[in-house]
């Protein structure tokens, strides 16, 4: 398999794209290409066609419209010191979609094809990749069940889209997130889809979110669906909870226990913290822990990961057990410097020891 390109005729005039990736939002402006590749039982996988960005037309009986069959991945593109571009361990990403394809039962994409896509979209829409530290090309690669029929079943039809948005942060860095500990929505079940990256776990999401707003909270955190007591994470990020100060300081995020997503992260922060000098522990932490840990001190710092939102201070917390609040509501110490030490890394300022920086351009 390969990329064609065909790459869009009349792309957005210079001025105009760079007035956007100066002030890039997140998800506000679209590139002007995007990748398709369609799959079908009979035949696998077809070359990817590079192509202008724009609308997809479906047949309205698509099956993915009915039973949700759709997986999806986030990923980013840094611009380095020098002007070029790396992407961030894009293989993970190209394995855990492979992992959620086979959880929705979409077919598996090859891992070198999922990334030369990537990479070739980079390449093309180079212009488009923010330069400060920070920001950068978000990258959206999805996939839909694009059989037409209505019976329930594995569709036999997949199409595979590339899409990327220019991306400033998803949250104010100098500010902490309040969140919402929902004990009446969960989020993934064992058995379920809670470590596959679909549609479905967003959408099932949103009423607890929309309940968190209603709350004056940012984010809402969820806790497991059996003993309702264990931290699991965020709805589009993994947490972490800083026990003591300085380099005694331990540093806690939730075990993986089959409900969470395996935020790529997430794993990157457990190899960069021991770098730092600290412990890391992947624990189970009960809401009953978060909050006698704030209110006697011990926790010091909690923040929240993942790639769209980096890494994010987490501030107050609030459920129907009441309201306490991490630290003075300004990131901490260690968030800092673990937030520091991972974009210095991503964005080609900070050795890359474990050859995470898959340099493209
Ligand atoms: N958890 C959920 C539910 C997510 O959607 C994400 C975002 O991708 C993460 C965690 C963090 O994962 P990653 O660090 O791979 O972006
Ligand atoms: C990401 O960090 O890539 C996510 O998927 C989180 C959210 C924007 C859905």
């Amino acid at each position: 398999m390969k990329v064609i390109s065909k790459p869009n005729t009349k792309p957005l005039d210079a001025a105009e794209r760079n007035k956007r990736v100066a002030e890039p939002g997140f998800g506000k402006y679209y590139t002007d290409n995007m990748v398709i590749a369609q799959w079908s039982e009979a035949t696998g996988w077809s070359d990817a066609t590079l192509q202008a960005y724009g609308p997809l037309s479906l047949d309205p009986a698509t099956m993915v419209f009915h039973y949700g069959q759709e997986i999806f991945e986030g990923m980013k593109a840094y611009t380095q010191p020098d002007g070029g571009i790396s992407l961030f361990r894009p293989e993970a990403n190209a394995k855990r979609f492979a992992k959620s394809a086979a959880r929705i039962t979409l077919p598996q994409m090859p891992v070198e094809f999922f990334v030369q896509t990537v990479e070739e979209l980079v390449k093309q829409d180079k212009g488009w990749v923010p330069s400060k530290v920070g920001e950068s090309l978000y990258l959206r690669p999805f996939m839909i069940a694009t059989e037409v029929g209505l019976g329930v079943r594995p569709s036999n039809h997949a199409t595979y889209v590339l899409i990327a948005t220019p991306a400033a942060a998803y949250f104010n860095a100098a500010k902490a997130v309040t969140v919402w500990i929902s004990t009446e929505y969960v989020r993934a079940a064992l058995g379920g889809t809670g470590e596959a990256k679909c549609g479905g776990n967003y959408a099932a999401s949103l009423l607890a979110q929309k309940q968190a707003a209603q709350e004056g909270c940012d984010q809402v955190a969820y806790i497991d669906a059996v003993e309702r007591k264990w931290v699991e994470e965020m709805g589009g990020m993994n947490l972490y909870f800083i026990k003591g100060s300085g380099k005694a300081a331990k540093i806690m995020t939730p075990k993986l226990t089959g409900t969470l997503l395996p935020g790529i992260t997430r794993d990157s922060i457990l190899t960069l913290a021991n770098d730092l000098g600290y412990k890391t522990e992947e624990t189970m932490i009960s809401i009953d822990d978060w909050r006698d840990g704030v209110k006697s001190g011990e926790i010091t710092e909690i923040f929240a990961c993942g790639t769209a939102a980096v890494v994010s201070a987490v501030g107050a917390a609030k459920s129907v057990h009441g309201t306490w609040q991490t630290g003075d509501g300004n990131p901490g110490v260690i968030t800092n410097e673990i937030r520091a030490a991972l974009l210095g890394i991503q964005h080609g300022s900070a050795p890359d020891k474990y050859g995470w920086n898959k340099r493209i351009i």
